[in-house]
């Protein structure tokens, strides 16, 4: 299997805990994994903050690129970064990409994933949607997107906070290409 070089941005959703879970399993996988890069938001950090209250994401061994450095790899096609998860996606970067408006290196990033018609998954968060959420993920699918929203399940029964978020996950795993060892309905039951 190609070792994949992939991009994590973290944006100011509520569902921190869906970054950290991500971060955690990443860890575990990096034989798979060739280049990891990660971006978070101002307001990322504040909703980090807020519910899992602690600064925990400065603890992963991983590259962190301030939101505003096009100067990064990935910005730019000739990289061939061939994943980006953007988790959880708020419905502010989710517009603006949808709309092509490339203003940090998040929709950036995002918008170049695209182009290049390499894999984008945006772990969409909020509810109710409204008819721009909508379209905006129309839009983002019809350019080859993947909106995988942040809505767990319960059918593996979990029985924590990281296991229920781990039910998105490992989704978000499985669509990016990862060999990962989850629950699958009708075969065994792991998180
Ligand atoms: C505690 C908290 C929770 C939030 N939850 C959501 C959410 O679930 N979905 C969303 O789209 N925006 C949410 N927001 C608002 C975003 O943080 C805000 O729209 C911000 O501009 C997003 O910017 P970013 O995408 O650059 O991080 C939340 C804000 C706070 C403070």
């Amino acid at each position: 299997m190609k070792k994949k070089k992939i991009v994590v941005a973290i944006t100011g959703a509520s569902g921190a805990i869906y970054a950290k879970v991500l971060l955690q399993k990443l860890a575990v996988l990096e034989t798979q994994i060739q280049d990891l890069a990660v971006i978070m938001s101002d307001n990322a950090k504040d909703v980090w903050r807020y519910e899992l209250e602690d600064e925990s994401y400065k603890d992963f061994n991983v590259k962190f690129y301030d939101k505003n450095d096009f100067m990064a790899p990935f910005a730019s096609g000739s990289a061939r970064y061939d994943t980006m998860i953007i988790i959880p996606c708020s419905m502010g970067t989710m517009g603006r990409i949808a709309s092509g408006i490339s203003n940090d290196l998040t929709t950036r990033a995002a918008d170049v994933i695209l182009k290049e018609r390499r894999r984008l998954i945006l772990v969409a968060r909020d509810t109710p949607l409204n008819l721009i959420h909508i379209n905006n993920m129309k839009t983002i699918t019809e350019a080859g997107g993947v909106i995988c929203p942040a809505v767990p399940s319960f059918y593996s029964k979990p029985k924590t906070l990281e296991e229920v978020a781990a039910t998105v996950v490992n989704r978000v795993l499985d669509l990016a290409g990862f060999e990962v060892d989850s629950y699958q309905w009708g075969e065994k039951e792991t998180n």
